[in-house]
């Protein structure tokens, strides 16, 4: 089986620099995982964590350098031995992200040698019709690939509606998503995100169309990460 890829979503956690570090101690314990595997912190722990499995970031600005308040640039990243970027989170939309921004971030993090992970979601039911699903989708990944080579990024399917609700999409519909992403857009990679965790982990997996998952709560529980990406 390809090699699957994991990816830990920390968000706004944990509190602190101490807990940060025992997470990634307990990581560190892990022998012979069996994924690829990527912890995305926040900015401020990426210099202070010894981690043996590599770093991602939950965003970067377009710009490399200048007066843009608060932003955080490729290059910045890069000397973190930062390798991968999600961009274009749902979380990130929500906040008034939009299609156009998310491309400039993905052309930066391409410019800056980070291999980005474009998200993509829609729906906030679970019994949105699949035509509507792909539908939507399109436009959002038109928009986020646009001039992108897309064999160099990664694209991460997540329904709005399985985000940190306790309940994951269908992996069968997942695969027939994930599927379409790369006949339409021929991007090599594509992972699942939305309420995934150590007991559901597997049925995603299996399937040989999904490359990985992208974690949000279960990546901040060392135990149940450690399981995830030893599957
Ligand atoms: P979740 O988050 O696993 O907590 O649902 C996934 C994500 O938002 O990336």
């Amino acid at each position: 089986m390809k090699k699957k890829l994991i990816v830990g979503n920390w968000k706004l956690n944990p509190a602190t620099l101490a807990e940060a570090k025992s997470i990634v101690l307990k990581l560190n314990k892990v022998r012979g995982a069996t994924s690829t595997v990527v912890i995305c912190p926040p900015y401020v722990y990426l210099g202070l964590l010894k981690s043996k499995f590599a770093l991602g970031v939950q965003d970067l600005f377009w710009e490399e350098k200048g007066a843009f308040t608060g932003q955080i640039s490729a290059p910045m990243l890069k000397q973190f031995k930062v390798k991968y970027a999600i961009i274009g989170h749902s979380e990130l939309r929500e906040l008034g992200e939009s299609d156009h921004e998310i491309n400039l971030k993905m052309v930066a993090a391409l410019g800056g040698k980070i291999t980005p992970i474009l998200c993509v979601g829609f729906g906030l039911t679970a019994d949105m019709n699949e035509e509507d699903i792909l539908f939507h989708l399109q436009t959002q990944l038109e928009n986020g690939l646009r001039g992108i080579d897309p064999d160099k990024v990664v694209v991460a399917y997540e329904p709005l509606w399985a985000i940190g609700s306790g309940h994951p999409a269908d992996p069968e519909h997942t695969e027939r998503v994930a599927m379409f992403i790369k006949i339409k857009y021929k991007v090599s990679k594509v992972l699942y995100g939305g309420s995934t965790n150590a007991e559901n982990a597997q049925s995603f997996l299996k399937k040989t169309r999904i490359d990985g998952l992208l974690v949000g709560g279960a990546s901040l529980d060392a135990e149940a990460f450690s399981k995830i990406i030893s599957i």
